[in-house]
C-alpha cells in the first residue's frame, strides 16, 4: 500500500459518501471506513509494521485521510438530521400534502339547492331566466294593469324607459319566467325558476334592496286547487318537518285568479305561538293562485283547453327561519364569521 494507493482510496470514499442520505447509509458507511475491522483502522495496524522511513509519510496521509472521512461524515450526518426543505433530494413524499383553503356553497345557494332538489322530485323542471327583464315580462304579460303601484318608480328599479316590449327594469318578482317559459313551450309543464329579484325597499333586518324567489308553475289539462296545495304542504314538510301544516289566506294577485297567500305552522312552537313567529303561530312563506286566463291568453294558450297553477316563495326567509338567522343582510355583507357556519 502506497501514499498513491491512499490518494485513490480518499477520493474513492468521498465520492461514495456523496451518494448517501440516510442515517443507516451513513452508518454502514462508518463502520466500514472506522469501525474495528473498518479500512482506516486496518491501515493504522499496517503503519506500525512499515520500516520507519516510510512511515512518516504514510502517516501523514493516512492521518489526512482519516479527518477527511470523519468530517466529510460529520457535515453528512447534519445534513440528514436537519434536510432543507426545498432540496428536493430531502422531498419525502410519504408526508401529508399542504391542505388547499376550500370555499363552501353559500347559504343562500344550499337553499335554492334543497327546493329545488325537493321539486325536482315531483318532475318539475328548473327554468333561468334574466335579471334584467322588459315592462312586458315583468308587467303586462301578467295581467299587472298600467296604473299598477307596483309599477311605480318607488316599487321597482328601471334601467332604460321605453315601449312596453323595448323598456328595462330589475325585475322585481320570478314570475316573468312563467312567461318565458310558457312562450316556448307548450303544456303540459312543470317548471320551478330560482333566481334574484330586485325592489327599492328601505334596507332593513327584513328587507333587502335584492332578493331570492322560487317561482312555480304547472300547466296541464286539468289542475286543482288541492294538488296546488298538496304541492306546497310536501315541499314543506320536506323543509320544516313532518308535523308542518300549510295554511291558504285569500289573497290578490293580477297572474293568477283566485290567489292565495300561504303559512307554514310554525316548526319551533307548532304553531302555539313563539319569538321565530312573534306570537302568531304561523309563518308567511309566499303567494300562489290559479293562473289567470288572461296570462293563458298572453302567451297563446287557449284557457279553455288548459288550466295551471302558479307559486312564489321567498328563499331569504325560509333560510333564516331554518337556520335562525335574525337578519336578512348577513347573507350578503360577505363577512366570513358568518359564511363559514353552514
Ligand atoms: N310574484 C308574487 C310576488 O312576488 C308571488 C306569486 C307567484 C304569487 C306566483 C302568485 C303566483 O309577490
Amino acid at each position: 500500500m502506497s501514499v498513491e494507493d491512499l490518494r485513490f482510496l480518499t477520493e474513492e470514499a468521498e465520492s461514495s459518501l456523496k451518494s448517501l442520505h440516510t442515517p443507516e447509509a451513513l452508518e454502514a458507511f462508518r463502520v466500514a471506513y472506522l469501525g474495528r475491522k473498518g479500512k482506516v483502522t486496518l491501515l493504522f495496524e499496517k503503519l506500525k509494521a512499515l520500516p520507519p522511513e516510510e512511515r512518516k509519510s504514510f502517516g501523514q496521509e493516512l492521518n489526512l485521510f482519516k479527518n477527511k472521512i470523519e468530517e466529510g461524515l460529520k457535515a453528512k450526518l447534519e445534513s440528514v438530521d436537519a434536510p432543507s426543505k426545498t432540496g428536493e433530494e430531502n422531498f419525502d413524499p410519504t408526508l401529508p400534502g399542504l391542505r388547499p383553503s376550500r370555499g363552501a356553497i353559500h347559504p343562500i345557494t344550499q337553499t335554492i339547492r334543497e327546493i329545488s332538489g325537493i321539486f325536482e322530485r315531483l318532475g318539475f323542471e328548473v327554468a333561468d331566466g334574466p335579471e334584467m327583464e322588459t315592462e312586458f315580462y315583468n308587467f303586462t304579460a301578467l295581467n299587472i294593469p298600467p296604473d299598477h303601484p307596483s309599477r311605480d318608480g318607488f316599487a321597482t328599479f328601471y334601467v332604460k324607459s321605453g315601449t312596453d316590449k323595448d323598456s328595462y327594469l330589475l325585475r322585481s318578482q320570478t314570475s316573468t319566467v312563467q312567461i318565458r317559459v310558457m312562450q316556448k313551450r307548450k303544456p303540459p309543464l312543470r317548471m320551478i325558476s330560482p333566481g334574484r329579484v330586485y325592489r327599492p325597499d328601505q334596507v332593513d333586518a327584513s328587507h333587502s334592496f335584492m332578493f331570492h324567489q322560487i317561482e312555480g308553475l304547472m300547466v296541464d289539462e286539468e289542475t286543482t286547487f288541492s294538488e296546488l296545495k298538496g304541492i306546497l304542504q310536501f315541499a314543506f314538510r320536506q323543509l320544516f318537518g313532518p308535523d308542518t301544516k300549510t295554511r291558504f289566506r285569500p289573497h290578490f294577485f293580477p297572474f293568477t285568479e283566485p290567489s292565495a297567500e300561504f303559512d307554514v305552522s310554525c316548526f319551533l312552537c307548532q304553531a302555539k305561538g313563539c319569538s321565530v313567529c312573534s306570537g302568531k303561530g304561523w309563518l308567511e312563506l309566499g303567494g300562489a293562485g290559479s293562473v289567470d286566463p288572461a296570462v293563458f291568453e298572453q302567451v297563446g294558450y287557449d284557457p279553455k283547453r288548459i288550466q295551471g297553477f302558479a307559486f312564489g316563495l321567498g328563499v331569504e326567509r325560509i333560510a333564516m327561519l331554518r337556520h335562525g338567522i335574525p337578519d336578512i343582510r348577513l347573507f350578503f355583507e360577505g363577512d366570513l364569521r358568518f359564511l363559514r357556519q353552514f
